[in-house]
């Protein structure tokens, strides 16, 4: 029996149990781009380590969508006035962050943990 934790399979019908399909692997290359998820906004992208990050498509500053910004080694630099955000969600200059979500890629597909399924 699948551990509802964990995406058995994040293909071609879209969701799984909470993970849902946001994007293809190719897709985030490395990004940002903007989607959603539980009809939440958040935007998705990779760091310059290829490691895959999605967050509320909030900046901590204020608020305007990451995805306009672009990605700066191992942060999302937001457009707006410079204000950089880590992979896990962390703001230094907000000592605070952005909602970060469980992301995981099965067979090319980039998946996303639904939050409405856990919180
Ligand atoms: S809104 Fe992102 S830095 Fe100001």
């Amino acid at each position: 029996m699948p551990n509802s934790s964990e995406p058995a399979s994040c293909g071609a019908a879209g969701r799984t149990d909470e993970w849902t399909v946001v994007a293809r692997s190719d897709d985030v290359d490395p990004g940002p781009i903007a989607r959603s998820v539980g009809g939440r906004p958040i935007v998705v992208w990779r760091t310059a380590a290829g490691r895959l990050s999605a967050l509320a498509d909030s900046c901590p500053h204020q608020g305007n969508p990451l995805s306009d910004g672009t990605v700066a080694g191992h942060e999302l630099l937001c457009r707006y006035h410079g204000w950089s955000v880590a992979s896990d969600g962390w703001c230094e200059r907000a000592a605070g962050g952005t909602r970060a979500y469980a992301v995981r890629e099965v067979g090319g597909d980039v998946c996303v943990r639904d939050p409405m399924g856990d919180r």
